[in-house]
């Protein structure tokens, strides 16, 4: 299953020449935004459901805004106000929504597996927005293309991805983008939140970010998930951002200057201090601008667009 049978399931489906073709293409919908009318008519006619079933602030604004920019009907869906509550479960919901004629699912959803059980169950094109700690494909999309905006390749480019590797989409399907595209990825966190045997994926690991900076030229900061803090899995917070928090005083020790990534929400003070969120070598804001771009993109695509947008 990959993104030429019609769906976004996760990076490790998707070959290195799609990825390309997503980053270039993205960069066509970003001049599109940049103009006074950011509106175009691409996808008329054609309407999108973003299916919910967790949280989320950038992912499903910029998916709903990404819609709506290129004219298609987008309709959200959230499962607190839903049927869901009364115990219908995901295929009978999703189902019902086909019923009414709907062209693409985005969806976020606990379940790892939950979007391409979907896609096999359902004739509509499935974007995954995230499920459980399996992908967040469009997260690593974005964060692939703002590297790009800093550094001219991703071949040959060290990115250090920090935090907590176990529990993230997000890390999974950036080590699975990036790596398709010829970058070194070094892994790096506490040891109780690293996977073990994750070096078969080719990334390296070290568990001392003081080894890792001076490596690096991105560094991508994962949010320490605070629901985690009474799992005995780091002994608090404080002493996590002691050993692994990114501050001013750690990233003097780099040779060069590091592009610094997050992918929100940000727990300031705690992986990350305010004045390195907020610094000049801070990419976070533009990440979610190009999230925005980065999801018209993959919508055009797997509507049957090509690399060259015309509007
Ligand atoms: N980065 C990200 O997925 O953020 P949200 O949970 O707010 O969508």
């Amino acid at each position: 299953m990959d993104f030429k049978a019609g769906h976004l399931l996760g990076l490790e489906y998707v070959d290195a020449e799609d990825i390309g073709l997503i980053l270039n293409t993205t960069k066509s919908f970003r001049e599109i935004l940049e103009r006074p009318i950011k509106k175009v008519p691409t996808l008329q006619g054609m309407t999108v459901v973003n299916l919910f079933f967790e949280p989320s602030t950038r992912t499903r604004i910029s998916f709903e805004l990404a819609e709506k920019r290129l004219s298609a009907d987008a309709v959200n869906f959230s499962s607190s106000t839903s049927s869901v509550k009364k115990g219908e479960t995901l295929l009978d919901t999703a189902r019902n929504i086909e019923a009414m004629k709907i062209d693409m699912v985005v969806i976020r959803h606990s379940s790892p597996g939950a979007p391409m059980f979907l896609s096999r169950m359902l004739d509509a094109h499935i974007i995954n927005a995230g499920d459980g700690a399996h992908e967040h494909p469009t997260q690593a999309l974005l964060d692939m293309r703002t590297i790009l905006d800093h550094h001219a390749t991703l071949d040959g480019l060290t990115v250090g991805i920090i935090g907590d590797i176990a529990h993230s989409r997000v890390a999974l399907s950036n080590i699975h983008g990036l790596k398709k595209m010829g970058a070194r990825v070094i892994i790096c966190g506490p040891s109780t939140l690293i996977p073990v045997e994750i070096e078969k994926l080719g990334v390296e690991v070290n568990y001392n970010i003081d080894e890792v900076i001076p490596q690096v030229d991105v560094l991508n900061i994962l949010r320490i998930q605070l629901e985690r803090q009474d799992s005995g899995l780091f002994p608090s917070l404080r002493e996590y951002h002691n050993y692994f928090g990114i501050t001013r005083e750690r990233l003097e020790k780099a040779t060069k200057p590091i592009t610094i990534m997050h992918p929100g929400p940000i727990n300031r003070g705690v992986e990350i201090s305010s004045d390195v969120a907020d610094s000049e070598h801070s990419v976070i804001l533009s990440q979610v601008t190009n999230g925005v771009a980065v999801r018209m993109a993959v919508l055009y695509l797997l509507a049957g667009g090509s690399e060259n947008v015309s509007d």
